[in-house]
């Protein structure tokens, strides 16, 4: 399966763009902001709530990061005139951080504080491992100079993880999406999840405020018996997964009281980032591969099951 999962990823590029658009569509609310807000209006009507995410191509000008930042006061202010009940994601690159990291900082702190006046809360997401240093410490700054509206993603791939967690206050918790080299980061499956439950205890001992994010269910299950061991509040974690992913057992965790959070990326750039997602987790193109051959194959074969 492995095998077939990085010959579909390496293939992608050669797949015509309108079906790289249909098949990534239930992963992307659509290139405009209205269509990730309406995917928000839904989502917390279904009583989830959302983080959203501006899909950016890599900068190589200031003027650009400064317009994904300009984009994203505009996701505050419509989340706010919607009253709807939503966060942003960033990700520091696209705010200028391999360009300058002052500048990344000043687009980063605006942000944080447009959020701070408006009641939300800003996630810097974490990307590859060349980033983990300034990121953690950008994170270290706000948090320094009181800003406690802006939490940080950590990775349980990355052997530093279990190192890194104290003193950090607000944590998503992932696997992590990069390819990385076997010097940082963990290659097997298994020591992974195996990383990811212990950093989640970790991070709970510490105090910290954990948005577990996971489609894993042996991994949900760790964390909900976590939770149960602790006896942790409703307001003291929460649960996240993609949009378009799991949503059945999102809306289960919903029923059964726990707060769930949805990450809904939007933008232009829907295409570039759906072919660097497939193509940074192979296994993420065959789970698509599979969806799409389900979907094109006649339903009357598939109940058969011939
Ligand atoms: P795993 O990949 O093993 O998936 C478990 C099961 O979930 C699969 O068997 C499959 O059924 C289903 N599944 C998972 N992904 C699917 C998909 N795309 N389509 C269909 N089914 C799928 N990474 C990072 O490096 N930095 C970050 O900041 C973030 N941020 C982030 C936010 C949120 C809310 C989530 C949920 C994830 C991230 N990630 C991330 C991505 C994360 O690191 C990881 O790559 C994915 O979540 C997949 O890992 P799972 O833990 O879901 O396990």
């Amino acid at each position: 399966m492995a095998l077939l999962d990085k010959a579909i990823a390496r293939a992608l590029p050669a797949v015509p763009r309108p079906v790289v658009r249909r098949i990534s569509a239930r992963y992307i609310a659509g290139p405009a902001l209205d269509d990730a807000l309406r995917t928000v209006r839904a989502l917390n009507a279904a009583a989830k709530l959302a983080t959203v995410d501006v899909l950016g191509e890599e900068i190589t000008r200031g003027r650009e990061a400064l317009a994904i930042c300009r984009e994203y006061h505009d996701v505050l202010a419509r989340i706010d005139e919607g009253r709807l009940d939503s966060n942003i994601s960033v990700k520091l690159t696209a705010l200028g951080l391999e360009l300058d990291p002052s500048l990344c900082y000043e687009n980063l702190e605006s942000l944080v504080r447009d959020a701070r006046e408006r009641g939300n809360f800003v996630r810097i997401d974490m990307e590859d491992s060349s980033t983990t240093d300034e990121t953690l410490r950008l994170y270290r700054k706000l948090r320094g100079e009181g800003y406690d509206n802006v939490g940080i993603v950590l990775q349980a791939y990355l052997r530093r993880t279990i190192e890194d967690i104290l003193g950090l206050h607000n944590v998503r918790l992932c696997k992590g999406i990069y390819n990385e080299p076997a010097e940082v980061a963990y290659q097997e499956y298994d020591t992974v999840r195996a990383n990811f439950v212990r950093c989640l205890e970790r991070l709970f001992d510490e105090g910290a405020y954990v948005a577990v994010a996971t489609h894993d269910e042996e991994l949900i299950g760790s964390a909900l018996r976590m939770i149960r061991e602790r006896n942790l509040g409703r307001d003291e974690y929460e649960l996240q997964m993609l949009l378009g992913v799991r949503e059945d057992r999102a809306d289960q965790l919903v029923r059964e009281g726990h707060r769930v959070r949805i990450y809904v990326p939007y933008g232009i750039h829907w295409y570039e980032y759906s072919l660097r997602r497939l193509q940074e987790n192979p296994k993420i193109a065959g789970y698509i591969a599979a969806d799409t051959v389900g979907r094109m194959l006649p339903r009357r074969l598939l109940r058969t099951g011939v």
